[in-house]
Parts: C-alpha cells; sequence; structure tokens
C-alpha cells in the first residue's frame, strides 16, 4: 500500500491505493481546512506536494479550475479530489 508523509512533522501512514490525500490526513488526526465538508467546491483543502506528485491521480478538469481560481502553484493539488496512487509527501500551511 502507498506511504502518506504529512510535513513538516514527518508523519507517515499507509493508506489503501486511491485513497483521497484529505482522508489520509484525516486518519493522521490531522486538521484539514473546509468549508464544504469535502465536496470539492472551496478550494481550502489544498495541499503542497513535496514529493511524489506522479503518485497522484491525475487532476480532473474540475480540480484545474478550481487550482486556477484560486491561482494556485503547479506543486498545490485539492485534497479532496486527489487520489494517492503511490508514496508522497504533502504539506499545509498550517501544520
Ligand atoms: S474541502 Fe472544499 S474543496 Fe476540498
Amino acid at each position: 500500500m502507498p506511504i502518506v508523509t504529512l510535513e513538516p512533522n514527518q508523519i507517515t501512514l499507509e493508506v489503501p491505493f486511491d485513497t483521497l490525500l484529505f482522508d489520509a490526513a484525516c486518519r493522521a488526526g490531522l486538521p484539514v481546512a473546509s468549508s464544504c465538508s469535502a465536496e470539492a467546491v472551496c478550494g481550502k483543502c489544498v495541499m503542497k506536494v513535496m514529493q511524489g506528485a506522479q503518485n497522484l491521480s491525475v487532476p480532473s478538469d474540475h480540480e484545474m479550475k478550481l487550482l486556477r481560481r484560486d491561482s494556485r502553484g503547479a506543486n498545490e493539488r485539492i485534497s479532496c479530489m486527489a487520489r494517492v496512487q503511490g508514496d508522497c509527501s504533502v504539506t499545509t500551511g498550517y501544520w
């Protein structure tokens, strides 16, 4: 199973293939910003991918729209849409 590392505290956890980044962080007990209950509307759950971007699901058109709307960087993903398909490392500005 893929391993997700949550920086900066280097919390690691094994998750089933295709687990949402959002769910992985919640499972680790970390807070994830949200005002849409992970319904892919608010964009607040964004996470910065430190390593393993290629091991996340390809962004959908809808995710790309949210990232563009909020002027997000190329290494950022909407965590309630990005699925873990291999080892990766992510962070937020508030962990
Ligand atoms: S929680 Fe709102 S877009 Fe992910």
